[in-house]
């Protein structure tokens, strides 16, 4: 349990990663102090399907994303994060992967690759893929070859059994997409296991050949100058060997989404096993050996962040993505009971945080929608950003954008379609990013049907109309990055929480540097010692010169950046 005003680790300082930054003419020049290129890090997640058509065929793909690299290093991103490009039948859109050596005509090939890293990389900004290793696609070679051969060495790469008596699967898993996670191949008789889709099964990282096949893999993108990987399900390679039922938490009336229905069992046999930390041990030998990153998507229970924090540290990954801030409400028990267990859990950087991602709402919409749901989302990105840990924008993050409402006639995610009950569905966080509000929202070729509908944007709401706008989103997410950067020396990693709930105000001390957020309703007061205080960075930008001794009134949904005053 936390105590405001106590310290909660001090830890050696954090260098600065970028001790020099500069423009100029096309090229940005990073200069490293030998701390690693993360350390003090922003990312950008970049849905490939819907950030930027460069071929014009209503989808995304490798060529946009190179044509917007500099619209992301001015926004003082330092390194994206690509949802997956492999070959794939796109039945969950590329985490179902046929190839792990390639690039999906869809999305571009492998020149297109290596030309997007040589342009990042002129550009300052590291490149983190999407590796996908708990299940590949059913029609990847290997399970092909499962399949057709029950006595190929292929069939252990994956997860086989009988039925149950009765005929049935052979435990109570459930898939988190809907439905059990076991599908019957009539052919052999047995059923095969699959934690997302029938499309999607598991792989069996209890066969040596797996986890030297992917160690493989990683080289491969390492040989190709990537920077990291995020890796998919990283909670999940390791299954109780045994497969046993999970205990249930309760029982279901019926009408439940998905979502629901994989959280009414307690999910202790088929993740977050402990056997998943010796994979990753050879994983970060080999990471190490070519200064990528390791940042884990551990999306297991809420309220567990020691847990996710576990996953990254020495002989580990270097980072895990804490899911918890994704389903806060706006009040001040609720982000207190998220933030003051990450912070203490990330106080040395452990922890990735996103603002908003491809799986789940968008933070606007989370956070009621409209000007407040948008006001709210930024002092929300204040917060992620100043933690301890490494902080992720979503792609239209910086825009305030919110969720696009998907007509049922144009769902595309399997989580609707195959399910009687859609509300789990992701289409409406991933529509197109509005570039500009030429026909085609700058974001494909006049006429071109988008694979997810655009949705309803005013200029205003596109990259053209909010940039050189000081008072637009995206003006005000460059400047909160801008200030992060440059208070990087100041921020050392020691984090002490000033207030805590009943308050509305809630706010902590990272070294001279204080930031408070209000989530009342009214008007609100802070007060702090060690003054005077100069206002660095406010969501409402027409406070930033502002300074005070000791109180400050901070505005219903504003966060505030506050350093000394000399
Ligand atoms: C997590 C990814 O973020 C999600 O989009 C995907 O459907 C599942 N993993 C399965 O790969």
């Amino acid at each position: 349990m936390l105590t405001p005003g106590l310290p909660i680790l001090a830890s050696s300082a954090s260098q600065i990663s970028h001790e020099g930054f500069g423009f100029s003419g096309d090229v940005y020049t990073v200069r490293m102090s030998g701390t690693p290129w993360w350390e003090n890090a922003v990312g950008y997640e970049i849905y490939i399907r819907s950030f930027s058509d460069g071929n014009g065929d209503g989808v995304g793909d490798l060529i946009g994303i190179e044509e917007r690299l500099h619209y992301l290093a001015d926004l003082g991103i330092d390194a994206i994060w690509i949802s997956p490009f492999y070959t794939s039948p796109m039945a969950d859109f590329g985490y179902d992967v046929a190839d792990y050596r390639d690039i999906d005509p869809a999305f571009g090939t492998l020149a297109d690759f290596d030309k997007l890293i040589e342009v990042a990389h002129r550009l300052g900004l590291k490149v983190i893929v999407d590796i996908v290793p708990n299940h590949c696609s059913d029609q990847h070679p290997w399970f092909l070859e499962a399949l057709s051969d029950p006595t190929s060495a292929k069939r252990d790469w994956f997860h086989w059994r009988d039925p149950a008596p009765d005929g049935g699967p052979p435990n109570n898993w459930a898939s988190h997409f809907g439905g059990p996670s076991w599908t019957l191949d009539e052919a052999s008789g047995q059923y095969y296991l699959h934690l997302f889709l029938p499309e999607q099964p598991d792989l069996n990282w209890d066969n040596p050949e797996v986890r030297a096949e992917f160690l493989d893999i990683l080289r491969f993108w390492c040989e190709r100058g990537v920077d990291g990987f995020r890796i998919d399900v990283a909670h999940g390679l390791a299954k109780n060997p045994a497969l046993p039922d999970l205990p249930v938490v309760h029982e279901l009336t019926g009408d439940e989404g998905p979502r629901e229905r994989f959280l009414s069992l307690d999910h202790v046999h088929d993740m977050n096993q402990e056997g998943v930390f010796d994979i990753y041990a050879e994983w970060r030998e080999l990471a190490d050996s070519y200064d990528a990153m390791l940042l884990g998507e551990v999306y297991i229970r809420a309220g567990d962040a020691a847990r996710v924090a576990a996953y990254a540290g020495p002989g580990r990954l270097h980072r895990a993505f804490f899911f918890d801030p994704m389903h806060v409400k706006w009040s001040a028990e609720s982000l207190w009971a998220c933030f003051a267990p990450g912070a203490e859990a990330s106080s040395e950087g452990q922890i990735g945080w996103a603002v908003s991602s491809h799986d789940d709402p968008r933070a606007p919409t989370r956070f009621g929608g409209g000007q407040v749901g948008k006001e709210r989302s930024l002092a929300f990105t204040v917060l992620l950003t100043m933690l301890p840990g490494l902080p992720f924008l979503y792609q239209g993050s910086e825009l305030g954008m919110e969720d696009v409402p998907v007509d049922p006639a144009d769902f595309q995610d399997p989580v609707a379609i195959r399910n009687d009950n859609p509300t789990d569905g992701r289409d409406p966080c991933r529509t197109p990013i509005p570039w500009s509000d030429a026909p085609g929202f700058g974001f494909t070729a006049e006429g071109v049907k988008p694979w997810l509908p655009f949705g309803n944007h005013h200029l205003s709401e596109t990259v053209k109309g909010q940039l050189g706008d000081p008072f637009s989103s995206l003006e005000r997410h460059r400047r909160l990055l801008a200030v992060r950067r440059e208070l990087g020396a100041m921020a050392d990693q020691t984090l002490e929480w000033l207030t805590a709930p009943p308050e509305d105000v809630l706010a902590f001390r990272r070294g001279s540097v204080v930031v408070a957020i209000n989530v009342g309703d009214k008007p609100a007061k802070l007060t702090i010692s060690g003054g005077p205080w100069a206002v660095k960075y406010a969501t409402r930008t027409e406070r930033t010169s502002e300074w005070f001794d000791t109180e400050i009134e901070i505005h219903p949904d504003e966060a505030l950046i506050l350093v000394p005053n000399s």
